[in-house]
């Protein structure tokens, strides 16, 4: 006669020290409690409606579930590696506290959909929570661009002064790119939003369980359609990894930019005494500490995104225990990109943009000299040849040491004849952004309605 084990009749030893605590996965995973009771409790409510748990069987299971969470909040729950995993922890407990109930809890039931159901629950909670981080972000940036409407700096490409443009414009760049983040988090909310409980081990159970009841208890759209998928899978985690993974490297660009801005060669910005460090050596130092670590953090969730698609690139059908590793890079990439956008919304509020320092950017790097081309261009000149003629006059500027609009009119009639004492109005930074006036393009116009928009679209996510 076996001696009784952990694992129940079939097993006649129990599970070697080393190996137990080489399994175990609660110090991670019992961060899932609150999605674990969330299910059970549906589960239980489900399995009394179809005469399976007696009444009140259901009164006892949602009373130890009840206190259960109570302490997990309380951070009271006497959490035991040896009980491997969150799942374990919670059922232990309850049979503890309320006798057989808890082991007829699990009648039609898998840890394999259990886990499933958790994992759909935390992951839909974490695209609205880091979703909202991402706004709050957006938010900030809408708010110090309608200040900033009137602010002039280049912009750039390849890092050199390319044309002149409105700050406000530039910040709202940023916002765009976290609008679509935001939006890959919705998406991929969406397409998970199927309870995968009822699919039992592997090919669901004999219990003729109502699955549309308990994905409904839960908020989920529909059960999930087959049994072997839904445990099996964790391509819904992957895609939200990858959403994160292209929000990570999002807010590092933007974290990377006001690294180079805050420098003295730049001097754009000045981030909040708040959000820099000194140095320990240098008394003169203010560095961007949190700009550089957010930077520094992209990396770490790019790796949680590739640790998930190496796990499961071999896996067969259906469920293999190489799964539960999905729990920590999920969770190491929700906390840092949702701590990232936080921290890095307080830090665009705070610090302080250096106007004279942008506008005297303007004033040198022939910014200007495609409005020279365009000049020649609107007056019918063969665009091709006009920026000919522009490269030549930037050509002589810096030969003679001058800005475009120092060099006099008789240099630029020698260099063709249609230019008139109009082309100097032309090379007015303010002028040339006001006539780029169509949609997406920094016209103050143009930049006003673009602050409106974003900002009714937050506020319509902000109403939901
Ligand atoms: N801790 C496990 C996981 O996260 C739960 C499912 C375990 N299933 C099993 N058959 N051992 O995947």
């Amino acid at each position: 006669m076996a001696t009784k084990t952990a694992w129940g009749g079939r097993f006649t030893q129990d599970l070697d020290a080393r190996a137990s605590r080489f399994l175990a996965s609660v110090d991670v995973d019992s961060r899932l409690a609150e999605e674990d009771i969330e299910g059970s409790l549906a589960h239980a409510e489900m399995l009394c409606a179809i005469g399976v748990l007696k009444a009140e069987d259901l009164v006892a299971v949602q009373r130890g579930l009840g206190t259960i969470r109570d302490e997990v909040r309380a951070g009271t729950f006497p959490w035991d590696a040896a009980k491997e995993d969150v799942h374990m922890n919670v059922e232990a407990a309850l049979t503890a506290r309320e006798g057989d109930v808890g082991a007829r809890l699990h009648t039609g039931r898998s840890r394999n959909d259990q886990v499933a159901t958790d994992m759909r629950l935390f992951a839909r909670r974490s695209c609205g929570e880091v979703g909202d981080a991402l706004d709050a972000l957006a938010s900030a940036l809408v708010t110090r661009a309608e200040h900033e409407v009137d602010t002039l700096l280049p912009a750039y490409t390849h890092m050199q002064r390319a044309q002149p443009n409105r700050l406000a414009h530039h910040l709202l760049a940023w916002v765009e790119m976290l609008h679509r983040d935001r939006g890959r988090l919705d998406d991929a909310a969406r397409r998970m939003n199927e309870s995968p409980l009822g699919s039992g081990a592997v090919c669901g159970t004999t219990f003729p369980l109502d699955r549309a009841r308990t994905a409904a208890a839960l908020g989920f759209d529909a059960p999930t359609r087959n049994s072997l998928d839904a445990t099996a899978s964790r391509d819904f985690l992957l895609e939200l990894l990858a959403a994160l993974s292209i929000a990570a490297v999002n807010l590092s660009r933007l974290a990377e930019e006001l690294v180079l801005w805050s420098t003295q060669e730049f001097g754009f910005v000045e981030m909040a005494d708040a959000h820099t460090t000194g140095s320990s050596m240098m008394p003169q130092k203010k560095n961007p500490d949190v700009a550089e670590v957010v930077r520094g953090k992209s990396g770490r969730v790019v790796g949680d995104l590739v640790a998930l698609l190496v796990v499961t690139k071999g896996l067969p059908l259906g469920y293999n225990r190489d799964l539960q590793e999905d729990k920590a890079p999920v969770f190491d990439a929700v906390d840092t990109v949702r701590d990232s956008a936080l921290v890095l919304a307080e830090a665009v509020a705070a610090l302080a943009f250096r106007r004279d320092r942008m506008r005297a950017a303007l004033a040198q790097g022939f910014v200007v000299a495609t409005e020279v081309a365009d000049y020649l261009a609107a007056k019918g000149v063969p665009f091709r040849h006009a920026h000919e003629v522009a490269g030549r006059l930037v050509a002589r500027a810096l030969e003679d040491g001058k800005e475009l609009a120092q060099l006099p009119l008789a240099v630029y009639r020698e260099a063709h004849a249609l230019f008139d004492a109009d082309i100097f109005h032309a090379l007015d930074p303010e002028v040339a952004i006001e006539r780029r006036d169509i949609p997406g393009a920094p016209a103050r116009t143009r930049v006003l309605a673009a602050i409106a928009d974003a900002k009714a679209r937050l506020a319509a996510r902000g109403a939901r």
